[in-house]
């Protein structure tokens, strides 16, 4: 079987074009794409998460500063750079915990400083230009790389529990941990995959059971709270997740309620694993204590989808991410293969060490 591909972003004409994206908020009932003119609008489309998902927001963001850039001619130096930092510091205020973000955005600022006083702004904006479609081709090239790594996990049969959506919507355009379903299938084997809803905005009803309904693979929606009871009756063999964020030690955040479900998964013997491209990973974070996790509006839990569902006044905690500790994931997909314990540094491991042991 050929999973069909996506086009979450692209890039439509040149130094002058523009971003056009799919609105992941209005699926799974409407497909709609967006154009994104400027800055504001590609912040606005992150804040808003009509594009999410780590990886897909660092693409965003790298073309974000293409269209911040589109300067009128004839303009200086000096204030072509001094706008490169404001519109790489406007992004980056947009989200705070998925690094590919940050990664993306320093990769646009070294590449536009790194021909400061060599180019014209013109030569540099199509530099930069070129820099933004290299971070997007790399991510459609990590993603197939972890499905071909991760498929080799999953055994004809299984059934594979998600959270979130960690697939094609969240990447270039064959996501990360839903890659490696992507390739088991290709593969010939049968997996079926069970989709948490992922309280409170839903990505995993909305978007996972989407694209998987789309791409003709088998897939059951879970309320968040099922995971354990599906799990108790012995239909998932193995959870696999995404990431927005992976320390040094291994400790890795992810959308909010993926922490409990490795929980449960240690529970039941079966096994977790993250699968995530190395723009994930941050080596300068020793562990997962020091991930800034972003708080999201309240309105989010009371109000979901427009409906009220709370009462006025109650107190709400939203955090949009949750860590979840190393020794509780069985091994990081990666592009570069099969990760596997101890992802725990060795005594006396230095600080930003990497520490990771690369098995495969
Ligand atoms: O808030 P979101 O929808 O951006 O959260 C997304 C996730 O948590 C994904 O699992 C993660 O970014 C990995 S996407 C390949």
């Amino acid at each position: 079987m050929h999973v069909k591909s996506l086009e979450t972003l692209r890039w439509i004409g040149d130094t002058q074009g523009w971003l056009r994206m799919i609105d992941q908020t209005r699926l799974p009932t409407e497909f709609v794409e967006i154009d994104c003119r400027d800055v504001e609008d590609v912040w606005e489309a992150i804040k808003s998460l009509r594009v999410r998902g780590a990886p897909a927001i660092g693409i965003a963001a790298a073309y974000g500063v293409v269209l911040g850039l589109q300067a009128p001619a004839g303009e200086s130096q000096e204030r072509f750079f001094q706008r490169l930092d404001e519109v790489v510091a406007r992004l980056a205020s947009s989200r705070p915990t998925a690094v590919n973000l940050f990664w993306a955005l320093d990769r646009m600022k070294k590449a536009g400083l790194g021909l400061r006083g060599r180019a014209s702004p013109g030569e540099i904006l199509a530099a930069l230009l070129a820099e933004a479609r290299s971070i997007h081709e790399e991510d459609r090239r990590m993603c197939r790389a972890i499905g071909r790594h991760g498929a080799t996990l999953l055994a004809d049969g299984q059934g594979v529990l998600t959270h979130c959506n960690a697939g094609g919507l969240a990447t270039a355009d064959y996501g990360t941990a839903l890659a490696v379903v992507f390739a088991a299938v290709e593969a010939g084997k049968r997996i079926h995959v069970y989709a948490d809803e992922t309280r409170p905005l839903l990505q995993g009803a909305r978007l996972t059971a989407w694209e998987l309904v789309q791409r003709g693979i088998d897939v059951t929606l879970l309320c968040d709270s099922m995971a354990g009871q599906v799990m108790r009756e012995g239909r998932v063999q193995a959870v696999l997740v995404g990431a927005d964020r992976i320390a040094a030690n291994g400790d890795t955040a992810n959308k909010i309620g993926t922490y409990s479900l490795a929980v449960l998964a240690h529970a039941h013997g079966i096994p977790f694993y993250v699968a995530a491209p190395s723009s994930t990973f941050d080596l300068s974070l020793p562990n997962g204590d020091a991930i800034p996790i972003e708080q999201r509006d309240p309105r989010e839990v009371t109000h979901g989808f427009g409906r009220q569902t709370a009462p006025d006044g109650v107190k709400v905690y939203n955090p949009a991410f949750d860590v979840t500790p190393a020794r509780l994931i069985h091994a990081i997909i990666c592009e570069h293969g099969i990760l596997k314990p101890p992802l725990v540094p060795p005594s006396g491991g230095r600080r930003g060490e990497p520490s990771i042991e690369r098995t495969v």
